[in-house]
């Protein structure tokens, strides 16, 4: 009697996996042709799906129709070329395929044993990125230091403080906990990741200093030194600062090179979050921003942001490895290994939170060998020249102005009518589903984000999105002018 298997078989997924290859392709031709931003009620997925899930299994082509039916209309496309909001999450059919990839292997590479593979390859892609990007050598693995791949920068922040926690107190804080000294340091434009790492770290909130920044969003050295000072003299331990490359709000790059002296002169971990802009190091030019890291203990960038590189993906570094591993390792009968044992392997579970971990750099080795160097800089310069462009059409508009300097691809402005009509703008134009924008406070005052980091962004949609802007605006004022001139008249008979 053959033996009973609900399993797809390999000629039906061969057949599948052709048709979900298909879809994809299909969906990235035509993604130009969907409103941006998702139009769906709160809800209203849940209500189109059965309450209970099917007790037999359903044929794949039926599965597959209901992506469309029912997924598609709720999906926010981020991969669409006028997708401008946040900072981008961008993709690319290498990426794609390499994520296919790693499903197809279904590797777990908790341990250079559970394959080898998966380790060797990370390592060895994230030292080729020291040199793609022009990072300090001391953050190779041939040296005492080395990459490993996180899902997010959140994660790669975490990793830091709790190093940078166990370091400062001789690595005696993971058995005893803290006594409540230790300080960490960020400026008020630093992501929420760091508030996050704080909180799971242990250091407790109120021991998380947010310092002044100048006229350009960046971190004020001088109000960090006089932070650090105050804490000193209050008997704090001073022992962690993050500094941006490229804040959220406003793409902002803090001084590493003052900020990096300050953390020697204190003895204090300084890592870098360079989660957006790292990626414009690869083209030499944008390397200044990079200027200071030679002082940096650990750094990190998002190739899931802007290199092409599918979620998740975040590249972090550390200048001496032994801290990171001696902060995160734990070894139960059950992980043994002779290889372990040896000495002579990474074990990457010893340098994240999760034990288990995704085979990620295929898809990044798939990205940068599809591209190479010179294909990945043709279209990081592509990007930074379309945002340049923008920033100049908002210069040279009397309506509107920059809200912030923008040294690559994001934009800051807004209208000159104020908070209410920027919001209402920003409203507009997301619901017409030509573009998606979003939003933050620069000096308290509502400001509008333009991001140009999308894969397959051209001039065109740049300059269709300004054609937007500005129709939307003029829209706006006439009707406000209209509102005005009504209540004016007063109420007619
Ligand atoms: C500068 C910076 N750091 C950290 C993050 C958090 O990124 P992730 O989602 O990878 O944790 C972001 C997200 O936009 C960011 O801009």
């Amino acid at each position: 009697m053959p033996e009973t298997s609900y399993h797809m078989s390999p000629d039906e997924f061969r057949r599948w996996g052709k048709a979900v290859i298909d879809w994809i392709a299909g969906y990235l031709e035509r993604i130009d042709s969907f409103p941006v931003l998702s139009s769906v009620e709160p809800g209203q997925l849940r209500a189109a799906l059965p309450p209970a899930p099917p007790a037999e299994g359903e044929p794949f082509g039926r599965i597959l129709a209901d992506v469309d039916k029912l997924i598609l209309p709720g999906i926010t496309h981020w991969q669409s070329p006028n997708f401008f909001a946040f900072f981008p999450a961008n993709a690319s059919g290498p990426a794609i395929l390499g994520e296919l990839l790693a499903a197809g292997l279904g590797v777990q590479g908790m341990l250079w044993a559970t394959s080898p593979a998966a380790t060797e390859l990370e390592t060895h892609v994230l030292d080729w990125l020291v040199g793609m990007l022009a990072l300090p050598e001391k953050f190779l693995s041939t040296r005492e230091g080395g990459g490993v791949i996180q899902d997010t920068a959140s994660s790669a922040t975490l990793c830091a403080l709790l190093a940078a926690r166990e370091r400062s107190t001789g690595f005696a804080s993971n058995r005893r906990g803290t006594d409540g000294r230790l300080v960490a340091y960020g400026s008020s434009e630093t992501h929420s990741a760091l508030l996050k790492a704080v909180k799971i770290a242990g250091l407790g909130e109120e021991n998380l200093r947010l310092v002044g920044v100048d006229e350009r969003f960046a971190m004020r050295p001088d109000a960090l030194a006089s932070a650090i000072e105050q804490d000193r003299r209050a008997g704090k331990m001073p022992c962690f600062v993050c500094a941006t490359v490229g804040t959220t709000s406003s793409q902002a790059i803090d001084p590493v090179a003052e900020i990096g002296r300050l953390c020697q002169q204190h003895g204090m971990w300084l890592h870098v979050d360079a989660a957006m802009c790292g990626t414009a190091a690869l083209c030499p030019e944008f390397r200044w921003i990079h200027q200071g890291l030679e002082l940096a203990d650990s750094y990190c960038f998002n190739p899931h942001k802007w290199m092409f590189t599918n979620f998740d993906c975040d590249c972090f570094w550390v200048a001496d490895r032994k801290a990171l591993i001696r902060t995160l390792s734990v070894l139960p009968e059950y992980l043994r290994n002779p290889a372990t044992e040896s000495g002579k392997v990474f074990d990457y579970r010893d340098w994240q939170i999760p034990l288990g971990r995704r085979f990620r750099s295929l898809k990044l080795w798939f990205v940068i060998r599809h591209y190479g160097l010179e294909g990945l800089r043709h279209h990081i310069r592509e990007h930074v020249r379309l945002a340049q462009e923008f920033a100049t059409w908002v210069a040279q508009d009397d309506q509107f102005e920059l809200a912030a300097p923008a040294p690559l691809n994001l934009v800051c402005f807004r209208h000159c009518a104020g908070d209410a009509f920027n919001q209402a703008l920003l409203d507009r134009l997301n619901a017409s589903g030509n573009l998606y924008l979003t939003q933050t406070r620069l000096d308290r005052r509502f400001t509008l984000r333009l991001c140009v980091g999308q894969t397959h962004t051209q001039a065109r949609h740049v300059e269709q999105a300004w054609h937007h802007i500005r129709k939307e605006a003029a829209a706006l004022q006439a009707s406000a002018a209209d509102r005005i001139l009504r209540r004016s008249e007063g109420p007619g008979d």
